[in-house]
């Protein structure tokens, strides 16, 4: 393959990819059955996390929601209590959106269509995890391309476009979904599912990103352009996104003895109504960081600065510094400022993981970690 890759050389990369898998694929919880709402599940999670960080939240999410009407049913705040530390919180509540709507249309079993195109109406759910489920839980010959399938096929094919471009995407796509119709049109030892998942597996532990690939395990390697030319690190090539912004703020930790000041996030926006420790926009003094608390209708009895924390979301990175300002008992509440104790935090409060250096200090257990009531 050269430049770009043909459906009839893609067709033929399927069977030695699905013989690898069937000896190397890993072992993971939601590859167990086929179930639809397990793939479902599964890859909402993964799409911006990596497979170990998953597997421990992918456990509990099951137990306490096995099915779409469970997940329709479940009361936001336990939701967003059970994707605490997962980020991208939108996943999650268009997962419920859609499992509401999937509950209304059949009270009796909702289920999630077989079809790509109907998968495709349905909120959070887009081009590869419409693949990703129509292929694995219902058998259907499409792709899911995501970053790992691209930097393999730029690899095999020495493609030298920008693998950022949309187009470039959609012609994998559309070359893929060819050779995949092509084999899979026959009756096969094989399933599309296990094809789509062997290439996220060479991905993940062959077809390395940022890193020298393990060629010598490759059963794709006799056919890699790349590695022909000694060129795997040249492959994708991938242009500079923009540059994030930089937010300072300055997080407040006003605590007595067992509790710690919290407040609500707003409905809309990054990290809509979650959890989080006071802040103030810039870099605070101590003066200004007591005056804070006080007008909050606190009463500080000593202030102490903590070590500063870094947090990068996509558009933006937080550069924190924080105080930890110690009050005395307090009479009233200081409005939408309130005292949680920290074992109530850990049971009923959804904090996003940018504030994991300060839950950490006052040892707060979040995410995978956390207590569930
Ligand atoms: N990455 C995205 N989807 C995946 C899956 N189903 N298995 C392993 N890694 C993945």
């Amino acid at each position: 393959m050269n430049g770009k890759p043909s459906a009839d050389a893609l067709q033929s990369l399927i069977e030695p990819l699905c013989e690898w898998y069937e000896t190397h694929q890993r072992d993971l919880p939601w590859r167990r059955d086929r179930d639809a709402y397990h793939i479902w599940v599964s890859e909402i999670m993964l799409q911006q996390t990596r497979v170990e960080a998953v597997r421990p939240y992918y456990e509990r999410f099951m137990t306490a929601l096995p099915d779409i009407r469970t997940l329709a049913e479940c009361p936001e705040n336990d939701l967003l209590k059970l994707w605490e530390g997962l980020g991208y919180y939108s996943r999650v509540r268009n997962m419920q959106k859609t499992a509401k709507m999937l509950t209304c249309a059949e009270p009796a079993g909702p289920r999630l269509p077989s079809d790509r195109e109907e998968l495709l109406r349905l909120p959070g759910i887009g081009d590869y995890t419409a693949g990703a489920i129509a292929s694995i839980a219902f058998g259907q010959p499409v792709p899911a391309v995501d970053g790992n399938v691209m930097r393999i096929l730029a690899r095999l094919c020495t493609d030298g476009r920008d693998v950022r471009e949309a187009a470039v995407k959609k012609e994998y796509s559309r070359r893929l979904e060819e050779a995949m119709r092509g084999y899979f049109g026959e009756e096969r030892r094989f399933t599309p599912g296990g094809f789509n998942q062997a290439l996220m597996d060479l991905g993940a532990s062959v077809c390395l990103p940022n890193a020298q690939p393990r060629c010598g395990q490759c059963p794709l390697a006799a056919s890699c352009r790349a590695r022909r030319e000694g060129e795997e690190l040249r492959y994708p090539v991938r242009s500079r996104g923009k540059a994030r912004r930089t937010e300072n703020r300055t997080v407040l930790l006003i605590r007595d003895g067992k509790h710690v000041v919290l407040r609500k996030r707003p409905e809309k926006g990054l990290l809509a109504g979650l959890y989080e420790f006071p802040s103030l926009e810039g870099t605070a003094g101590r003066e200004q960081a007591l005056r804070a608390a006080e007008e909050a209708g606190f009463v500080p009895l000593q202030i102490r600065p903590l070590e500063p924390a870094k947090h990068i979301f996509t558009h933006v990175e937080w550069h924190m510094t924080a105080y930890e300002i110690r009050i005395a008992e307090p009479e009233g509440s200081g409005g939408d400022w309130f005292l949680a104790g920290t074992e109530q935090i850990e049971k009923d409060y959804p904090v996003p993981s940018a504030f994991s250096a300060y839950t950490r200090y006052l040892q707060i257990r979040t995410g995978a970690e956390a207590k569930r009531s």
